[in-house]
């Protein structure tokens, strides 16, 4: 069964992200990986298992979400995060919550679950509104041997998509 490692931080990214996953996973028949990563930022070491609980809900909300609710069934897990199964596709929908370097563990990640893609948003939570990709997402694209799909999300749509018109239209005007 191939793999589908989808990383996700808090931010409204992360619904662009898992549906661009949940649908890549219903297609394929893949598993699909829901990984969080809880900065090991020693300024933030005592609310690490807060954090970890709110992406463990975060996780649920985005998993029902984004496949049919009366789809999903709850398996118990032993660690953190949970695993669901999606309907009689078969596709196993597994939550994961680690801590440590953000960047380093969801590199680690994809090589555990033998991710044949690893699915990033273009930003975050990141408030740096000039940067076209987020410093996680980049770094990850660099450091990770697996490809790398970095999910643009509402961009696809709307002014982007008629600018990239306008522009073929000027292309075309040219020739
Ligand atoms: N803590 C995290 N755990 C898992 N994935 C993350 C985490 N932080 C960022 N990412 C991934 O990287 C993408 C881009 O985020 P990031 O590079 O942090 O951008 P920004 O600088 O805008 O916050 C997110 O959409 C998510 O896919
Ligand atoms: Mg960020």
């Amino acid at each position: 069964m191939r793999t589908i490692l989808a990383a996700v931080d808090q931010s409204r990214h992360a619904h662009d992200v898992m549906s661009r996953a949940a649908e890549l996973a219903v297609l394929l028949r893949n598993d699909l990986v829901v990984l969080s990563v809880v900065s090991s930022d020693p300024m933030k070491q005592f609310s690490i298992v807060e954090e970890q609980n709110r992406f463990a809900s975060f996780h649920r909300e985005l998993i029902f979400k984004h496949f049919p609710e009366n789809s999903l069934a709850v398996e118990p897990h032993g660690g953190n995060g949970g695993v669901y199964r999606y309907g009689t596709a078969g596709v196993r929908v597994q939550s994961r919550i680690l801590s440590g370097n953000v960047v380093d563990k969801i590199c680690d990640c994809a090589e555990e679950v033998n991710a044949d893609i690893v699915l990033v948003g273009s930003r975050g939570l990141g408030n740096i509104g000039s940067l076209v990709l987020g410093s996680v997402s980049e770094r990850v694209v660099h450091k990770s041997a697996r490809s790398v799909l970095v999910v643009k999300g509402e961009r696809l749509d709307g002014e982007d998509w008629q600018g990239l018109s306008s522009a073929q239209k000027s292309g075309a005007s040219r020739v």
